[in-house]
């Protein structure tokens, strides 16, 4: 299967991509966690992305499309998916359909996860990350059992560099002028696929679950 995963910052992509990943098997690219990669290692791509990702902006389209052609030309005849963060533009998504149709692989569903705006800002401002493992908490309503410290490896944890409040704003206001458009864009093509991201994450991923027809 191949599917994307769209919603704006905060609505829970990566967590419901990890919860599939379990369930499913499909490989999960996420390409915040890709440029964060890159970033890390001081590459030539994590070295033109960095100044983006700091401010909240997106990075250049042909970069990042580069960046997934590349991910998956390096996956077998009928590869099984879900892009998180992937596309972002309505660019990208043109570019997404050129890579699938050539290899006759197309994109199955959509999955658009719909949370209010308050409840983003709340979970991008107290989400801490694990530098060892990348696993996720969040500072008052999913804490770690000792504070700083990763549950599931003993990492230390730390908050990324764009969920501070400025930033998360201006990430927002990006999804809306850019991002937001691909759900007219996918609901034109029959592909979108709308879910409530509301309430305790296994409760999101079953209806994630039973919109994409699979056992829950
Ligand atoms: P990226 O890493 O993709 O960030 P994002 O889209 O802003 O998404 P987030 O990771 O912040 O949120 P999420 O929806 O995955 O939520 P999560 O599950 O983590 O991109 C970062 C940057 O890279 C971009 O700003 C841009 O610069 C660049 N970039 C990436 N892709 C690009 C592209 N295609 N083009 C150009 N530039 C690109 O959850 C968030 C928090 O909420 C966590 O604390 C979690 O524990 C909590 N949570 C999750 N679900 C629930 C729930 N149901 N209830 C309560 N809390 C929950």
């Amino acid at each position: 299967m191949r599917i994307v995963l769209l919603g704006p910052p905060g609505a829970g992509k990566g967590t419901q991509a990890k919860l599939m990943l379990e369930r499913t098997g499909m490989v999960h690219i996420s390409t915040g966690d890709l440029l964060r990669a890159a970033v890390a290692t001081s590459s030539t791509l994590g070295r033109a992305a960095k100044g983006f990702m700091e401010r909240g902006e997106l990075v250049p389209d042909q970069l990042v499309t580069d960046m997934i052609r590349d991910r998956l030309s390096a996956m077998g005849a009928a590869p099984s998916f879900m892009l998180d963060g992937f596309p972002r533009t309505v660019v990208q998504a043109e570019a997404l359909e050129k890579m699938l149709a050539s290899r006759s692989i197309p994109l199955e569903h959509v999955i658009s996860l719909d949370v209010p705006r308050e409840e983003l800002v709340r979970r991008l401002s107290g989400r801490r990350t694990c530098r060892v493992c990348g696993a996720m908490s969040h500072v008052t309503s999913d804490p770690t059992r000792r504070p700083g410290v990763c549950d599931e490896c003993g990492g230390a944890l730390y908050q990324r560099e764009d969920d501070r409040e400025e930033t998360i704003r201006a990430r927002l206001e990006v999804y809306d002028r850019a991002t937001a458009p691909l759900i007219t864009f996918y609901r034109g093509r029959g592909l979108l696929r709308e879910v409530d991201g509301t309430g305790p994450t296994t409760d999101v991923l079953d209806r994630v679950m039973a919109r994409l027809e699979l056992a829950a």
